[in-house]
């Protein structure tokens, strides 16, 4: 990659620091020695300019609403592939042959199963527990079980922890909506899809025979591959952080899973849906798009606006067209997708969200299609959580492999009392 550089004058002094080209997107100022140079550090709460890593797993252009998986444009793999496949792409940079796809997909189901004494962790939770706060539990406590593949440094463990989470996650995550109404676990089959073997171990009833409804399976693995990824988040670089000091895989996604829940990343998808309930018809929008534009509230339109895209995010307009195709195909109507169809041109017609550039997200209708499939909102971070778990694998093997990665400690701009001697409490 060409490199220039850029120079920083500091008080009549010059510093030259190396702009890096990436691929594709915009060039880096490498400022690793600036402390040691200057003294001084930079100032990027949120990161709103700095970038974490280098990494070739996935590409946003904000501007022009695009995403790309080791190159690959979102809405080809959302309508060509499966998330086997884009887990495969993003596990090892190339999509794979059938023979390889194959031979990925038995490994992962064959890792499936959870340990059964893993089962009675769900004992000591509330029926009603949020199952996000049962995701963080549970996924934490696989590194009590696998202790086989802990050891980060060995490439072989690293493999079989990857491949453990991505194949556990369905069924934990199976487990905690089982749990929550009160009916058995179910346990994996081999002979089902990864997608239709959680949609078996998910609504699946002992009393009678349930059939893997092809429309829901497919609509369910595109789901998943819309979120499998997306740069450094949140939650990814939640995920990044506490690999960086060596921890276990396991903790490692079990944090990210902590990190997602928040209603302004992962949990705006349960947030989204229980906003457009609570609008509930067209004529009530104008007022909730007030409220959005009023500083003194607190109150934003959840599954709209987002860190870096400033166009449309392409994986909503994926997620628009598949719920039309869902809703039609089950015979739902379901009159928040008209509130949501309404409230969307609403707001991209409304000169404050045209002017900060705030367009529906990922968020905003996967709430409709995971409602009109059954799932329970509280559910749906959850399943953001289940497809997010191979784009947070990807991501940690991406930063344990770079020679470059280092434990991530940021600085600080103090602003807290100089020192000062203690005083003790009688003579305060
Ligand atoms: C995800 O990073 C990722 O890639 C995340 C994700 C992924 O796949 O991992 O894409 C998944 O998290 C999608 C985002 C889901 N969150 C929501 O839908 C919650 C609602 N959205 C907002 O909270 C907000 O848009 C964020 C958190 C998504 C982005 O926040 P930023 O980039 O920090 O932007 P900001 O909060 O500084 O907002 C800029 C302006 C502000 O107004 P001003 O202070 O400039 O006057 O836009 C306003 C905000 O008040 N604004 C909104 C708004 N989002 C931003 N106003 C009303 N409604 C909104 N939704």
């Amino acid at each position: 990659m060409a490199d220039s550089s850029a120079r920083l004058d500091i008080g009549g002094t010059g510093h030259d620091y190396a702009v890096k080209d990436g691929s594709v997107g915009p060039q880096v100022i490498d400022i690793r020695k600036l402390y040691a140079d200057t003294g001084m550090f930079t100032y990027d709460p949120g990161f709103t300019s700095t970038a974490s890593c280098e990494s070739g797993l996935t590409y946003i252009d904000g501007d022009e609403g695009i995403l790309l998986h080791r190159g690959y444009p979102i809405d080809q793999l959302a309508e060509q592939s499966s998330f086997m496949e884009v887990s495969y792409l993003l596990l090892r940079g190339e999509l794979p042959s059938k023979a390889e796809l194959e031979e990925f997909t038995r490994t992962i189901t064959r890792h499936t199963m959870v340990h059964e004494q893993l089962t009675t962790f769900y004992r000591g939770f509330r029926r009603d527990a949020h199952p996000m706060a049962i995701m963080c539990g549970v996924v934490g406590a696989l590194s009590a079980f696998y202790h086989d593949s802990t050891d980060i440094n060995d490439p072989m463990q690293r493999r079989i922890a990857s491949h453990r989470l991505i194949a556990k996650m369905p069924t934990i995550a199976a487990m905690a909506y089982k749990y929550s109404v009160g009916q058995p676990f179910v346990y994996p089959r081999n002979d089902l899809s990864y997608t239709g073997n959680f949609l078996n171990m998910t609504f699946s009833v002992p009393a009678e025979e349930y059939v893997v409804d092809p429309v829901i399976e497919d609509a369910m693995d595109k789901i998943f591959i819309l979120h499998a990824d997306h740069e450094q988040n949140a939650s990814t670089s939640t995920v990044r952080l506490a690999g960086s000091s060596g921890a276990n895989p396991f903790a490692c996604i079990a944090a990210g899973i902590a990190c997602l829940w928040g209603p302004a990343h992962g949990g705006a998808n349960e947030a989204a849906l229980n906003m457009l309930r609570e609008i509930g018809t067209v004529d009530r929008i104008p007022e909730y798009i007030a409220r959005a534009k009023n500083k003194d509230d607190p109150f934003r339109l959840m599954g709209f606006g987002h860190r870096v895209y400033k166009n449309y995010d392409p994986r909503a307009k994926v997620m628009q067209k598949t719920a039309n195709e869902v809703l039609t195909k089950l015979g739902v109507t379901d009159p928040i997708f008209d509130v949501a169809r309404e409230l969307e041109q609403i707001a991209l017609n409304d000169p404050y969200f045209v002017e900060k550039k705030l367009y529906p997200n990922v968020d905003f209708y996967s709430g409709i299609i995971l409602s009109a499939i059954g799932f329970p909102t509280e559910m749906f971070t959850v399943l953001f959580a289940l497809a997010r778990t191979v784009g947070w694998v990807a991501q940690w093997n991406e930063m344990i492999s770079d020679p470059a990665q280092k434990i991530g400690r940021p600085r600080q701009l103090y602003t807290g009392p100089t020192q000062r001697d203690y005083v003790p409490v009688d003579k305060r």
